[in-house]
């Protein structure tokens, strides 16, 4: 069986730096589907810690734009600093719905891992994205979602304890329809994870209150409820 670059990256480091559902395997998933070459230029948009970025630039070579919100530019540079990858990294502060500081077609790539569903689940988002992303390049989301959109939207029974109203969980067919609008986009590879199960167990193991709060939410959703959903596709 072929082990992966996540499973064999420091477990410790892994559990102090995720902020949900192991963003290195999901992210390792997601770039499987990507023509990623070496010295390519990536956003990572919504890195959080940057453990997607990391596997961006270690497994790939690429050179990663890792913008956050909620965590502080210069944490992620020292993070990124100590495993010898500031060359490679580059930490921002950017809040998606204020609009990104980059160039018309600067990247190759952009992603956005376990981040878009809280600013991107709307019509307005991927039209603002898609020009800082090279013609003929590649936008590429894995987010929280589910297996079957809520009848009526009513969260479970079961689930509401746990429900906070930022989490937009939404069905593949749901984010697909969202992103068919796109005149300039031609989806590619729209499908569910199949890393969900290992991606959630991974967070729960970690020391991180959100986690250890996410064990009772998990037990009561027993798999009956939640998807990895991934959207891939390229800008023609
Ligand atoms: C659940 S955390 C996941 C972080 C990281 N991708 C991971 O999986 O470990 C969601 C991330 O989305 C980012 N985020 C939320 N709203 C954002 C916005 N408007 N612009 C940029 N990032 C945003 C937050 O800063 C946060 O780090």
């Amino acid at each position: 069986m072929q082990t992966s670059f996540t499973d064999n990256y420091d477990k410790d480091f892994l559990l102090d730096t995720m902020m949900g559902p192991n963003a290195m395997r999901i992210t390792e998933e997601l770039a499987s589907f990507l023509p990623i070459t070496e010295g390519m230029r990536i956003l990572d948009l919504g890195c959080g810690m940057g453990i997607s970025s990391i596997l961006l630039a270690e497994k790939y070579h690429a050179t990663v734009f890792a913008a956050d919100l909620w965590i502080s530019p210069s944490d992620n540079y020292r993070r990124f600093e100590a495993l010898g990858l500031a060359q490679r990294i580059i930490p921002i502060s950017v809040d998606a719905t204020n609009g990104l500081p980059f160039a018309a077609e600067y990247f190759d790539i952009l992603i956005s891992v376990d981040a878009y569903h809280y600013f991107g689940a709307n019509e307005t988002m991927l039209p603002r994205l898609l020009p800082f992303v090279k013609t003929g390049g590649h936008i590429a989301v894995a987010v929280c979602g589910l297996k079957r959109d809520f009848p009526r939207g009513e969260v479970p029974q079961e689930l509401q304890p746990f429900w906070q109203p930022d989490m937009n969980f939404y069905s593949l067919s749901w984010w697909q329809e969202l992103w068919a609008k796109e005149s300039n986009l031609r989806l590619q590879h729209c499908r569910e994870m199949d890393c969900l199960q290992q991606a959630w167990a991974d967070w729960l193991k970690s020391p991180n209150p959100y986690a250890q709060r996410d064990i009772p939410m998990m037990k009561a959703e027993a798999g009956k409820y939640f998807a990895l959903v991934q959207l891939a596709g390229q800008k023609i």
